[in-house]
């Protein structure tokens, strides 16, 4: 190695790796394309505050922490967190026998979770929810039908 001895530059490495760590909160949307921020920040704001001419309840209300906290389902049972749903979608569905996208579990939690009524797969409003939990997901290994973090 060039001047730099290589017990050194592993060194280096360490503390470059560290800083970068720490510059990247876990779990935060590293977005840089302007346009596609403001897509992810309205996906957040349906996921914390829309109702859906449903029963009243927000995704947040059973997704903790915005999605990143594990949640519990109304009757107090444990649910995963979403930090890793976009890795793990799509995945086969045992309870309806097919294959869900991430856009359909969207969907179906919209329409059974929070009684809504269910907006068009190609709607703004699931395509904001998608983009904002693929943000949560940003950086993490594709694993089709893995486990839910
Ligand atoms: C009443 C509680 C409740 C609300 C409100 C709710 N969900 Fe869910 N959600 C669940 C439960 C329970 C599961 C896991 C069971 C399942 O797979 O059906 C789940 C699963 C999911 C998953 C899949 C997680 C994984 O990795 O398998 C996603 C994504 C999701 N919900 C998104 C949403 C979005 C977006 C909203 C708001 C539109 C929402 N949920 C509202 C209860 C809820």
């Amino acid at each position: 190695m060039n001047g730099i001895s290589r017990k050194s530059f592993a060194r280096w490495t360490l503390a470059a790796t560290c800083l970068v760590a720490l510059a990247v909160p876990a779990g935060a949307a590293t977005v840089s394309d302007p346009q596609l921020a403001k897509v992810v920040a309205h996906g957040k704001a349906l996921f914390t505050q829309a109702k859906f001419k449903g029963n009243g309840r927000v995704c947040e209300s059973c997704h903790l922490g915005g999605g990143l906290e594990p949640g519990r389902r109304p009757d107090g049972q444990p649910i995963p967190s979403l930090a890793n749903a976009a890795a793990v979608f799509p995945r086969y569905k045992a309870r309806a026998g097919r294959v869900f996208t991430l856009a359909d579990q969207v969907r179906a939690c919209i329409g059974g979770a929070l009684e809504g009524q269910v907006p068009d797969e190609d709607s703004g409003e699931v395509t904001s929810l998608v983009v904002y939990l693929t943000s949560l997901s940003q950086g993490k290994a594709i694993d089709m039908g893995g486990k839910p973090q």
